[in-house]
């Protein structure tokens, strides 16, 4: 059973205070996305969705949306939450390919490749760059690397390059940490955005 799996089930998930503050940045950076495409919001891809904290905002903003999270009692929350019509799915990050979900002109990773060794991050970049449609772009809300890596997890801006080559790096900006609490609120979250060149 995985860390996750274990927090879940004993209803210890403190990520889930995170609801106010980042439901709002996101609402605001998801509007910006559909702004700046021609043909508006398409497929959307929310992983490490958790009990879909976040996966609703996309379907809201008139995103198609698909949650994915490796924790089958976490998707079934998010399911029993819905709306219907988000598909929610049990499946691996560092093996998206083989989950069969089509191309995403949109994933969102909300606290999930932070948590992942190098190679698992590497794996999530080329499972990601696999599905991207051409334009897509990444929305990754990630903890910078604090001397608590090993329990509150967080990752460089150099870290997310090296995992995600082909892909720009457009924006690295500041996230509010009201709610996320110590020490989570010390780790100078940052919103990253990156776009995959249209071919
Ligand atoms: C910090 S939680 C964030 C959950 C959700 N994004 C939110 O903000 O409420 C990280 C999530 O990533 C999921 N996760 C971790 N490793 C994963 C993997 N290899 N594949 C899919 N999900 C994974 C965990 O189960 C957990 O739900």
């Amino acid at each position: 059973m995985t860390n996750y799996a274990r927090m879940y089930r004993l209803g210890f998930t403190p990520w889930e205070r995170y609801g106010a503050a980042g439901g709002a940045q996101l609402g605001a950076l998801l509007d910006r996305e559909a702004r700046e495409r021609p043909a508006g919001p398409g497929r959307a891809i929310d992983l490490g969705c958790g009990r879909g904290q976040f996966t609703p905002e996309l379907a809201r903003r008139g995103w198609r949306a698909v949650g994915l999270d490796l924790v089958p009692e976490a998707v079934e929350a998010a399911r029993r939450k819905g709306p219907a019509e988000i598909d929610y799915v049990v499946g691996d990050v560092t093996d998206l390919e083989s989950a069969g979900l089509g191309t995403f002109d949109l994933f969102l990773d909300i606290g999930c490749f932070q948590g992942l060794d190098a190679d698992q991050q590497a794996a999530q970049a080329r499972g990601v760059t696999a599905l991207a449609a051409p334009g897509a772009t990444v929305l990754m809300l990630a903890f910078g690397p604090t001397r608590l890596r090993r329990f509150i997890e967080g990752v460089s801006r150099e870290e997310i390059e090296a995992a995600f080559t082909g892909w720009d790096l457009v924006s690295a900006d500041p996230a509010d940490p009201s709610g996320l609490g110590w020490p989570m609120n010390r780790t100078s979250p940052q919103w990253y955005r990156l776009r995959r060149p249209a071919d």
